[in-house]
């Protein structure tokens, strides 16, 4: 006997390395409510199939009260002999209800369904927090493009000037990814909310516990099936990480459009002073480091959603200690989303647009050139011919260095027999803008109306 939770067939105690590697504390402690949350649920169904009196119930959960209260109060943590955080609450729990009653509560459970539910529990709430997190980046998107909504500016592929959008359509299109995630989050949390406890370390409970009371006391909406895949499956972690990194992924893609927005070459954008850094040698500077971490990080949480998997891979059934490898990748991913989003917003909600500057190179690079083939496929010429005359503009404009309005109407026509001086309706950035009016398009009634939409998903949440 020993203060691990499994002392009774050894002869001596762990070496002082094994001891080393063993430990979890410094990590699962953040545990610790749920932890307790479970065993509160877990001394119920004890009581309910009679392996606890009225009195025991009473004094077991009054000794649960105080130690959680001396958790949250930071006069109960983990020593250093204490293997994890259920080893840590186990000896808090014996040290305040006694050993003979304390030690009634492993009774039917293991710490293989326990941290199977508790993680679960733990990133259910994670979850949820981020969710509301992402909501407000949508929510600084939304104000932008409600602040802005008639800018425009060149819309790209290929990083290469493409056709004129508006600046509201471009910054929703980054709100509707962000959307996605916080959509995928919810859906996942369908999945994970099933709880293991009760599963025992693999094959089940025979004491005549009640795995669903459980459940349903911790709020999940059922308990596992099977044993064996409760104890086993980590699936839901590397899920959740998945949805994490997409998200990242998604707002590293807002920010390095920030970053080249806000150079000198660039200028369509200037930082807030509040978020963004300087210099220690160049008095000019104004960086944009929370766009170049988030960029950063995405790396970082990719990167937990792959070892994860790497660990997880030919894992035989059912619980291996491997499995304790799953909650640092995943405790950062959120830990390092909870910074971010908040800065996210408030570096976005705060951006400075040179709208007028953006407009000028709206045109540039002969973006209007599709709408010079559509105008003439309006007026019946093949798509084939049209696109082939507008390209004949495009050169001409670029052998004489002007914009393609500024072609003459005889350059116009030596280009095509077809593009009379009418043409020249589109070849401005609005006549452009306002004419994709389809569903989706970037004409401004369909942007303010995708807006609206986006404002009821943040406002039902
Ligand atoms: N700390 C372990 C984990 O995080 C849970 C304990 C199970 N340990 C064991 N030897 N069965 O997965």
């Amino acid at each position: 006997a020993s203060a691990q939770l499994w002392g009774g067939r050894f002869a001596s105690g762990p070496a002082e390395a094994m001891a080393a590697l063993s430990l979890s504390t410094h990590f699962d402690w953040r545990l610790a409510d749920y932890d307790i949350a479970g065993s509160r649920a877990h001394a119920r169904v004890l009581h309910q199939a009679g392996l606890l009196t009225d009195d025991e119930l009473r004094r077991m959960l009054a000794a649960l009260d105080q130690l959680a209260a001396d958790v949250a109060a930071g006069t109960f943590t983990p020593v250093p002999a204490d293997e994890d955080v259920h080893t840590a609450l186990e000896r808090g729990l014996l040290e305040r209800a006694g050993k003979d009653l304390g030690g009634k509560l492993r009774a039917g459970r293991s710490r293989n369904d326990q941290i199977a539910t508790l993680f679960r529990m733990w990133l259910r709430d994670a979850a949820r927090r981020i969710a509301e997190g992402t909501l407000d980046v949508v929510d600084a998107l939304v104000s932008q493009a409600t602040a802005h909504p008639d800018a425009a500016m060149p819309g790209r592929t290929h990083l290469q000037h493409a056709q004129p959008v508006l600046l509201a359509h471009h910054l929703l299109a980054h709100a509707q990814s962000l959307v996605r995630d916080v959509d995928r989050l919810r859906d996942w949390d369908r999945r994970a909310a099933v709880s293991p406890y009760g599963s025992g370390a693999l094959a089940g409970s025979s004491l005549g516990l009640d795995p669903a009371a459980v459940a349903e006391e911790l709020g999940f909406t059922s308990a596992v099936d099977n044993s064996i895949d409760g104890t086993a499956s980590r699936d839901f972690a590397a899920e959740i990480a998945f949805c994490l990194a997409m998200l990242a992924v998604n707002l590293s893609r807002i920010a390095e459009e920030v970053i080249i927005w806000t150079t000198s070459e660039f200028g369509y954008a200037v930082l807030d002073d509040a978020w963004a850094t300087g210099s220690s040698i160049m008095p000019q500077k104004k960086n944009p480091d929370v766009a170049e971490l988030t960029r950063g990080k995405s790396g970082r949480l990719i990167g937990n959603l792959t070892g994860l998997l790497a660990t997880l891979k030919a894992q035989p059934l059912a619980y291996n200690r491997d499995l304790q490898e799953d909650k640092e990748p995943l405790f950062d991913s959120v830990d390092q989303l909870e910074l971010l989003l908040p800065a996210i917003a408030g570096m976005l909600g705060t951006l400075r647009f040179d709208t007028a500057r953006m407009a000028a190179s709206a045109p540039a690079g002969f973006t209007l050139a599709t709408d010079i083939a559509e105008w003439l496929v309006r007026q019946g010429v093949p798509f084939r011919v049209a696109h082939e005359a507008a390209g004949a503009c495009v050169r001409a404009a670029e052998a004489r260095g002007v914009g393609l309005d500024e072609l003459t109407d005889a350059e116009l026509a030596d280009c095509s027999p077809h593009l009379t001086p009418e043409v020249r309706t589109v070849l401005t950035v609005q006549g452009s803008i306002s004419s994709r009016n389809a569903r989706g398009g970037t004409a401004a009634e369909r942007v303010a109306e995708q807006r609206d939409r986006l404002v009821d998903v943040v406002q039902a949440q």
